[in-house]
């Protein structure tokens, strides 16, 4: 039995949804712990392409048990289509296997047309936010004015009540500010209505039921959405999403003791990506950048945005391995870097001519920096095939050889390509 946490150590989409399923197979229940549906997992089973948002990957898995825990900030209306569209594709019903936090807040109409009207308020200055009410809905959360999920189960004229009182601060904000259409409280209170007869019987304790599973010794997966880098608080602030995406927010946003965890795993794309708008030193916009962004398929699956591509930044990286206090990362896409002459690799940061080797907290800082580069020889081979390490051609066990060295930690796995069968794993944590 083992606790396990898995977050993302760049900017997201460093394909972790794959990585959760795999190791869902250990797990008996996987949790999500923040974010929303601004999140996108891509999963390919079988040769079919599952895209989920905000239900856990492990759902896929009929035995095992999912749970969306406080941080999560869930919009019933993307999390009912969730669920109808897993049932018609597995022809099962899902809801028992899915536990929802009553502590978990509401995305509502009027936090997506909050985020829309911002960014278009903020011109060219934009975030680049999905668009799904992320933001405004941990804003209202902090403000102390949100509703949530366990609102629901409460006497209806306390739910009218809460949802009265938040739309009337936000159709301030729309009328007044960003001189939009109010958003109607009728529309939103039935809508509200119809999801609670499908999710209520599903919204529970999770710190209670979390601890059941602890007292039966059953395994636990934590599944980070984003990235580290998209941090509210060590992100590249204000270019980052609006939850904290580090690994030691799986305890405080499910309800777990840290010392309830045995394991961190980062979750590292052999090159960076990044999604929206800020800093991004090694950003590639050359034929390279190309090579990665085809050969990748780097496409939201959230928003279908095209993700900018750029060579892997072991700056960020090891900021991401103190942060996380990683004791190990599964490195994803090693395929795509097939077929290139030479791979550069970032070690440190030209900042004014000085070269550092800390990531900035300031983006004018990191905006201003220079990637320093080191070369690798690249591999012809496709290796997307290959399912013992050691068959890996010498430059590519070089180039993970090299990233764990200058991580300090091991590479628990290598993913050579989107199916379950295209991994190496090197250490199971749940079974050592
Ligand atoms: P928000 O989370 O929708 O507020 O967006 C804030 C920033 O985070 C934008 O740059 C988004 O593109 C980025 N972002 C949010 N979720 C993800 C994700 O799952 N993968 C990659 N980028 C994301």
């Amino acid at each position: 039995m083992a606790n396990v946490i898995l977050i993302g150590t760049q900017w997201g989409d460093e394909g972790k949804g794959k990585i959760v399923d795999l190791l869902t197979e250990w797990a008996e229940v996987v949790v999500r712990f923040q974010g929303g549906n601004n999140a996108g997992h891509t999963l390919v089973i079988d040769g079919q392409r599952y895209a989920l948002h905000l239900i856990p990957s492990g759902i896929m898995r009929p035995e095992k048990i999912c749970i969306i825990g406080s941080g999560v900030v869930i919009d019933l209306k993307i999390l009912l289509e969730e669920i109808d569209l897993l049932q018609k594709q597995s022809g099962r019903d899902v809801l028992p296997q899915l536990i929802l936090s009553d502590e978990a807040h509401l995305i509502l109409e009027s936090h997506r047309r909050l985020d829309q009207a911002r960014e278009k308020q903020r011109g060219t200055a934009k975030i680049g936010t999905t668009g799904r009410g992320i933001g405004p809905a941990y804003e209202s959360k902090m403000a102390r004015w949100g509703l949530r999920l366990g609102d629901l189960l409460a006497p209806e004229a306390v739910l009218e009540a809460r949802l009265k009182n938040l739309l009337e601060q936000h159709n301030l904000m729309l009328e007044k500010i960003y001189n939009e259409a109010p958003v109607s409280f009728a529309k939103v209170f039935a809508e509200l209505k119809e999801a609670a007869a499908i999710v209520c019987p599903v919204i529970k304790k999770v710190p209670y039921e979390l601890a059941r599973c602890l007292e039966k010794n059953e395994s636990i997966l934590f599944e980070g959405a984003q990235g580290t880098l998209l941090d509210i608080d060590h992100g590249t602030y204000p270019f980052v999403t609006s939850s904290s995406t580090m690994a030691a927010n799986a305890c405080a946003s499910s309800g777990v003791g840290v010392t309830d965890i045995d394991e961190v795993i980062g979750v590292v794309k052999a090159y960076t990506t990044r999604v929206g708008s800020g800093p991004f030193p090694v950003e590639l916009d050359d034929e390279i950048g190309e090579h990665l962004s085809v050969r990748g398929g780097e496409v939201g699956t959230t928003t279908g945005r095209p993700r900018r591509c750029g060579w892997l930044d072991l700056v960020a990286l090891r900021y991401a391995a103190l942060l996380n206090g990683l004791n190990s990362f599964a490195l994803t896409k090693l395929d795509v870097l097939s077929g290139l002459e030479t791979i550069k690799v970032c070690t440190g940061y030209r900042l004014h001519g000085k070269i550092i080797e800390y990531f900035p907290s300031s983006i004018e800082d990191l905006e201003a920096c220079e990637p320093v580069l080191s070369e690798f020889a690249g591999w012809d081979e496709d290796i997307s095939a290959i399912l013992d390490y050691d068959q890996l051609p010498e430059n590519a066990r070089k180039y993970v050889s090299y990233i764990e060295e200058q991580l300090g930690i091991k590479a628990m796995l290598v993913s050579v390509g989107p199916d379950r069968e295209q991994t190496m794993i090197r250490h199971n944590p749940f079974v050592e």
